[in-house]
């Protein structure tokens, strides 16, 4: 089902951003990761194209973040720009910078949990509850969930006075969510790819180059759990959100294969597997890379579709996902029970 047809893989979010120009104005927007050459600048940057109210950027490295901020109010000189530290590792990080964002904004229009990394050697983490799991999972998800939960009741209330659906959470998951199912016995990826439950283990036709270990550690896998673990995330908010009667999306978009920050702790090897995905072998730019995000985030005719599973976006377009465990209710709910357990939070 094609909300614009015209969108493709090739459209770039500038362009995006200016058909959807009367969606962004005047709107409250919150983004996280934004260093120079990731998809986050470029998605603040069409955002800002659009005269939002106010743009808050939010991201753990201050030098980066500095720059970004200084390259968009050099174009749009007239966007309030609000720069917040946020470290996705640190629940006293996340608590600091929500407080921040939650004493300057009355509302939030848009939250777009863009920030994320991926890792080739182990760092498994103990999360406040007292589970081991690993970094990527706890940066990509954990930090995520909690940032999130954090800051919605200032969603839900924007979604008081807005247009039906026009209210979102946008989670930047990844097609790399087929790699891995939630791994529920096993968050920190100490047992190999296959030596988990079957519902856990990758499904059938995932490459060798991506289910290979280093070390002991398959970190592909241990992205792709945190790639499922966003989806499920806005899959299971979005049914919350709806049943606590608040009007409120939560989309997960996948960007596309672009030549960002993102590989930069990978090998060779690494590097090669992620070329491979990209169409053609062609890498999107950094504005084709958030055109995807910017259609999740803004296009009006999105809070019209009605779906099982997760409204999921890829190439500008509603997707289903490519892996069956990234759309089960069972696994949402019980990773939402579980994250709570995780923060030693109640959300929603
Ligand atoms: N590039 C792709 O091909 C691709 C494909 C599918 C999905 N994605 C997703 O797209 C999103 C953006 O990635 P990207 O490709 O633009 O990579 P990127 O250039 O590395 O950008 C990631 C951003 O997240 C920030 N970040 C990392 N760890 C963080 C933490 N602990 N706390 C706060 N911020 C943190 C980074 O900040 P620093 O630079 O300061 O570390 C950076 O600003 C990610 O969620 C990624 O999984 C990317």
């Amino acid at each position: 089902m094609a909300t614009h047809a015209e969108f493709n893989n090739t459209t770039a979010a500038t362009e995006v951003a200016a058909t959807f120009g009367s969606q962004i104005k005047g709107r409250t927007v919150v983004i996280t990761g934004i260093s120079p050459e990731g998809i986050g600048a470029a998605t603040a940057l069409a955002v800002a194209s659009q005269e939002p109210a106010n743009l808050i950027l939010a991201s753990r490295t201050e030098s980066k973040l500095a720059t970004v901020v200084s390259d968009i109010s050099e174009k749009y000189p007239a966007v309030p720009i609000k720069s917040i530290i946020l470290d996705l590792a640190s629940s006293d990080s996340i608590k600091s910078a929500a407080a921040e964002i939650n004493s300057v904004a009355d509302h939030i229009d848009v939250l777009i949990n863009n920030a994320g990394l991926t890792l080739k050697s182990r760092q498994p983490v103990k999360t406040p509850g007292g589970t081991t799991v690993d970094l990527q999972f706890s940066i990509n998800h954990l930090g995520t969930f909690l940032f999130t939960s954090l800051l919605l009741p200032k969603v839900i209330a924007a979604g008081a006075n807005a247009p039906k659906g026009s209210t979102r959470v946008v989670n930047v998951g990844s097609h790399a969510h087929r790699l891995s199912p939630i791994r529920f016995s096993d968050y920190a990826l100490y047992r190999a790819p296959y030596d988990v439950p079957e519902a856990e283990r990758p499904p059938t036709g995932v490459s060798d180059a991506m289910i290979r270990s280093i070390d002991g550690y398959p970190g592909f896998i241990g992205y792709g759990q945190s790639k499922t673990a966003n989806i499920l995330h806005a899959m299971e908010l979005k049914r919350r959100l709806e049943k606590a009667g608040a009007n409120a999306i939560a989309v997960a978009v996948h960007p596309g294969t672009i030549d960002t920050g993102l590989s930069r702790d990978l090998d060779e090897g690494g590097r090669k597997a992620i070329e491979g995905t990209a169409v053609n072998g062609v890498f999107k730019t950094l504005d084709q890379g958030a055109a995807t995000t910017i259609v999740g985030a803004f296009d009006p005719k999105l809070a019209e579709v009605e779906v099982e599973g997760p409204l999921y976006l890829a190439d500008c377009q509603y997707r289903t996902v490519l892996g069956a465990h990234a759309a089960d209710p069972v696994a949402a709910e019980r990773l939402w029970a579980e994250t709570e357990k995780m923060l030693e939070i109640t959300c929603l």
